[in-house]
């Protein structure tokens, strides 16, 4: 049984005073659910985060790591930073990391890899740019992103691996994929998935849809079988909608 997840990805939004009210608000309207609720605050707040979810089952991510242990690597950080305030799960790879910070496929593969020797959780983002999809491209550039930044793994290291797919032209825009395109994509990846381990992996790895998901299409797309929940963006920024989500799975 593959876990449910919906987590919800802060980008650069809310200050510490803006964290903690928003996150005594989630806790305080928090339905119950079998899903795995995860909030990934910026970097400057994720202590104050832990602290306020210390007593909730909501956990606490954060949006991206160096693969160094340390360095001279100006305004990063790393992981050891991040366990030491109890924070085990990063996102990697968000189209805007790529986009605006040219992360590269090789850059991620490392950095999975320095989270994976750390036993952290990787949420790892991918997904197709709307010409890459209109040219038919789409299934060929997913299934590199997964090879290039992930196929270094052995079986083992994929009980750390939750998969996002991002198809690029559905985030921030309102144009969600339909869940039909998100079943045949998330189909697709776990083919791809067998193809390269086993049915046994394939079949235990959440992969989590990504892309203007909102209240009122959260449901039609987690109803799909290959679709174990959400990575959510601007939805997670309010209290009710981000809970009328987690509703939804
Ligand atoms: O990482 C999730 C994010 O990229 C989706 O953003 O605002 O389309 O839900 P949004």
């Amino acid at each position: 049984m593959r876990t449910k997840i919906v987590a919800g990805n802060w980008k650069m939004n809310n200050n510490r005073d803006e964290t903690e009210t928003l996150l005594a608000e989630l806790s305080a309207k928090l339905p119950d659910t079998d899903a795995q609720v995860i909030v990934a605050p910026t970097f400057v707040n994720l202590e104050v985060s832990t602290r306020a979810l210390e007593s909730s089952t909501i956990e606490v991510a954060a949006q991206n790591m160096h693969f160094a242990e340390n360095g001279a690597y100006t305004g990063e950080i790393s992981a050891d930073m991040l366990l030491n305030i109890g924070v085990d799960t990063v996102i990697l790879g968000h189209s805007e990391r790529r986009a605006y910070f040219g992360e590269t496929d090789e850059l991620l593969a490392k950095k999975v890899k320095t989270a994976v020797d750390k036993h952290m959780k990787v949420i790892f983002c991918f997904g197709e740019e709307l010409e890459e999809r209109k040219s038919g491209n789409h299934f060929s550039v997913v299934e590199n992103q997964l090879k290039n930044g992930l196929f270094h793994l052995d079986a083992q290291a994929w009980k750390h691996i939750v998969l996002a797919y991002e198809p690029v032209w559905a985030i921030g825009t309102g144009e969600t994929a339909s869940p039909e395109q998100a079943q045949e994509m998330h189909a697709f990846i776990r083919n791809t998935i067998a193809k390269k381990y086993n049915d046994s992996v394939a079949d235990a790895v959440s992969i989590l849809y990504g892309g203007s998901v909102k209240p009122n299409n959260a449901s039609d797309i987690f109803s799909k079988p290959d679709v174990d929940g959400g990575l959510i963006g601007g939805a997670s920024l309010k209290a009710d909608d981000f809970v009328a989500i987690i509703k939804a799975i």
